[in-house]
């Protein structure tokens, strides 16, 4: 960079500036909630926050999106998104317009819209495969390892945190592949809280305490797995990761995308490194977001907003006007 060139970088501004993506995102999305369209909620979850993109000066490119360029026509991989101005800081995006597409068409808890920004090359290439997750907030940071069995990190968790087994509660993924894991966390002690979608969610809820759950563990999408890692790192909680490919396929799709180390447990600091932000609006309510609550010509939304730089965590409820701001 030369002397002249001002140092672009994700200033406090743009925090500020980043929830209006994922506001727009989950008003429109929520708007949908019930319907039993999941595809329909996402779509208008992408429109919203494509548009919002426009408004924000950076020079933002889609690294985690709704897919690769051929798959999807709006977010791509590789998208251009933002002002671009001559000020704008350059910026690599991780981005789940609607996170737990399902939980918003049937109204369940958890839904949300989210948004991680990093500079540039900062965040992992994940291709869209599975990912082993383990997840704590920061009272147990620096006690998990994904190498290690359920049993011993919930022991070395609940130490850290000064606590018994018994006083945790893990939040997993109800699928199939987890019976084995769900039987051990029972037999470990702790409780247990099955959710049917929404691990981003999921891991950001272990970072607060009043969220009531302590650990995430479980295999879920790979590219939520690197958003997690954003927002965990803004809060000093803690996030080990390890890819899961089903297929020799996604091992190559990995490979062209730039992931070396195939079979690698990545630490929160390798899936996104540096400063790092994150934005997520609650579309329908869960642990430690509200969802988007309509009423006469206007709705209020719930949104939190976290940089690793400085550790701030904000809560922003906003009330939005349909009369002078239609959307
Ligand atoms: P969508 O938002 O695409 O519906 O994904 C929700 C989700 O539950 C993620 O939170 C999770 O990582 C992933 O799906 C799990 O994948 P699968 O449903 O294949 O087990």
């Amino acid at each position: 960079m030369s002397e002249q060139t001002p140092q672009l970088t994700m200033d406090r501004n743009l925090a500020l500036e980043v929830v209006r993506v994922t506001e727009m995102a989950a008003i429109a999305s929520a708007r949908l909630m019930g319907f039993g369209k999941k595809d329909e909620a996402d779509q208008a979850a992408v429109d919203a926050m494509r548009k919002a993109f426009d408004t924000l000066n950076i020079e933002g490119v889609v690294v985690i999106g709704e897919g690769e360029r051929d798959e999807a026509p709006m977010l791509y991989i590789g998208e251009k998104v933002g002002k671009g101005t001559q000020s704008a800081a350059p910026v690599d995006i991780a981005l789940d317009p609607l996170e737990g597409t399902n939980l918003c068409a049937y109204g369940r808890p958890g839904a949300i819209s989210v948004v991680a920004l990093a500079n540039r090359g900062n965040l992992l290439n994940a291709p869209d495969t599975y990912m082993e997750k383990l997840c704590v907030g920061p009272r147990a940071r620096g006690a998990i390892d994904l190498s290690k069995s359920a049993t011993e990190n919930l022991e070395n968790i609940a130490k850290a945190m000064g606590r018994s087994v018994r006083e945790l509660t893990v939040v997993i993924l109800e699928r199939e592949r987890h019976l084995d894991l769900i039987k051990e966390v029972r037999v470990a002690g702790a409780r247990v809280k099955l959710i049917e979608d929404g691990d981003v969610a999921a891991c950001v809820a272990t970072c607060f305490e009043e969220s009531g759950v302590d650990v995430l563990m479980g295999t879920g999408g790979a590219p939520e797995g690197v958003i997690s890692a954003a927002a965990v790192r803004c809060i000093d909680g803690d996030f080990q990761g390890r890819l899961r490919f089903r297929t020799k396929e996604e091992e190559a799709r990995a490979t062209r995308m730039g992931v070396k180390e195939l079979h690698k447990i990545y630490k929160a600091d390798e899936l996104a490194r540096g400063d790092v932000m994150f934005a997520a609006t609650g579309v329908t309510t869960g642990d430690f977001l509200k969802g988007v609550r309509f009423f006469a010509h206007g709705c209020e939304t719930h949104s939190v907003i976290m940089r690793s730089k400085t550790g701030t965590v904000r809560h922003i409820t906003a009330t939005h006007r349909f009369d002078k701001k239609p959307m």
